[in-house]
């Protein structure tokens, strides 16, 4: 069976895709199989970022880890039933493409379309990037604001819930393991760091989420994208590119913390850490 792991949050710009990359990578050099799908079929940020990565080994003569890609197309029938049937058909079929794969890791749009509903539909693990921003948490829940107390589930908490129970009416076997991870962390702003995790440590228990250990905000995840990298390209003897600073070194293992958090199956987990 595939783990399918979709990066999903409706706020853009949150760090769904370099996650996605990255976790992408993480799991390939682990020695597993990863199918990857870009729902965000306007955007293309992952397919662009894997496109990048040819290049770079094209220019520079290098061999990198690569993961079985399926693509999805939009429907464009008019009518919107037979457009949603066609598209469940798609999916469906990319994810069958994956039947010799350990892991499936789609990465959704930021936006709440017909397909990511569907793929949050498959998941067996959701990792939700948030920025380190009331903005971003306002998409989990909403706050009061008098109180600054949770009043209750948001418009993508409710998208998740709703996958859930569709996964428990199924008659699967496990519920989906969502997991919000806090990205582009501050070394400052301090005050807002810490309201935010008391915040979310509040909304994991009441929405039922876990929340991993995020990224810091680091410029080379920016400068990595157009080469095709992640940090766990860098580094070591054959290296395409040399691992610089601590702060690059730091970012490695935020990574790989993120990877053993997402607890998936055991000798995966064993081979990423
Ligand atoms: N930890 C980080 N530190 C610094 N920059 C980051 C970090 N994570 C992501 N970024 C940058 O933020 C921007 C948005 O990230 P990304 O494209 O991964 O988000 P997204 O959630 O996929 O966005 P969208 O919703 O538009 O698809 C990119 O320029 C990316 O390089
Ligand atoms: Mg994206």
């Amino acid at each position: 069976m595939t783990h399918v792991i979709v990066l999903g949050n409706e706020k853009g710009g949150s760090g769904k895709s370099t996650t996605a990359m990255h976790v992408i990578v993480a799991l390939l050099k682990s020695g597993r199989r990863v199918g990857a799908i870009d729902l965000d079929l306007r955007q293309g940020s992952l397919s662009r970022y894997l496109e990048n990565r040819q290049r770079f080994c094209e220019i520079k003569n290098k061999d990198l880890l690569f993961p079985k890609v399926a693509k999805v197309e939009p429907s464009n029938i008019d009518s919107r039933v037979a457009a949603q049937k066609q598209e469940t058909e798609n999916l469906q079929a990319a994810l069958a493409s994956f039947e010799e794969c350990d892991y499936a890791v789609i990465d959704c749009p930021g936006a709440n379309t017909h397909l990511s509903r569907l793929a949050h539909l498959h998941a067996d693990t959701i990792i939700t990037p948030l920025n380190d921003s009331f903005v971003d948490f306002d998409l989990l829940a909403r706050l009061d604001p008098e109180t600054g107390k949770v009043t209750g589930p948001s418009l993508y908490s409710e998208m998740v819930w709703m996958a859930r129970k569709q996964r428990a009416m199924s008659g699967a076997a496990s519920a989906i393991d969502w997991v919000v991870m806090r990205n582009r962390l501050s070394a400052t702003h301090a005050r807002n760091k810490k309201h935010m995790g008391e915040k979310l440590d509040e909304l994991a228990s009441r929405i039922g989420f876990r929340l991993a250990r995020g990224f810091g905000d680091r410029v080379i995840y920016r400068e990595l994208f157009p080469v095709g990298l992640t940090l766990l390209d860098l580094g070591g003897v054959n290296s395409p590119v040399r691992l610089t600073t601590m702060s690059h070194v730091t970012a490695r293992l935020e990574i790989r913390s993120l990877v053993a958090a997402l607890n998936l199956p055991q000798s995966a987990v064993q081979a990423a850490a």
